[in-house]
């Protein structure tokens, strides 16, 4: 007997700050995967420039290629982000922005997972409802429960690893989901 086929997952960090919490969660993600599920974690965001329609009349520039090549080759995208000021940060919707004009697009029909962490007790709630409406707007497909927020980060990572035991099995649980969802939808 075969298992199931494997599931191929493009990580995105929407903070690019040295020591950045959501970093530090993603990078824990690919140890936290059931069988048969690879996650990559994509590096290029902060390569991306400001959107500018003077810069798309001259051909995508080769960074958001990149994002789009990166999202369309994966079977399912997990993107974790902070809050900045109770929303989605500039650097990532600008990602967005730019991936959203590309053809085809490549977050159409996409399985998606959100997490986001926050020092805050609500752990970036409000980031990740705006972000749920901009992904309506790409056709993607997010999974609803269960939800990532992850509260008071600082006391559940130690060092640049996630180390709280409770946080990481919950992810772990999450991730299952998420391969669970991914695969209904290429069925
Ligand atoms: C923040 N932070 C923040 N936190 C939050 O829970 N809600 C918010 O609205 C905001 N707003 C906000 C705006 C800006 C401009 C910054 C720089 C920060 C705090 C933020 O969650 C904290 O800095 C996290 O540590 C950022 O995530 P990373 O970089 O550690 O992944």
């Amino acid at each position: 007997m075969t298992g199931p086929a494997p599931l191929r997952l493009l990580g995105i960090c929407g903070s690019l700050r040295a020591g950045s919490y959501n970093a530090a969660v993603l990078a824990a993600l690919p140890s936290l995967l059931p069988e048969g599920v690879s996650l990559e974690i994509f590096s290029g965001l902060g390569d991306i420039p400001l959107y500018k329609a003077a810069l798309l009349a001259a051909g995508f520039p080769a960074a958001v290629t990149a994002v789009g090549v990166a999202v369309a080759a994966a079977d399912g995208v997990v993107i974790i982000s902070p809050e900045y000021n109770y929303s989605v940060p500039g650097v990532l919707k600008n990602a967005i922005d730019w991936a959203s004009r590309l053809s085809p697009q490549p977050f159409a029909g996409k399985p998606v997972s959100l997490m986001s962490a926050s020092m805050g007790i609500l752990g970036g709630a409000r980031m990740q409802y705006h972000l749920r409406q901009i992904l309506v707007f790409l056709d993607a497909e997010p999974m609803n429960k269960p939800e990532v927020f992850i509260g008071a980060v600082h006391q559940k990572v130690t060092d640049g690893q996630l180390s709280d035991p409770g946080t990481r099995a919950f992810l772990a649980d999450h991730m299952t989901a998420f391969a669970t969802w991914t695969r209904r939808r290429k069925d």
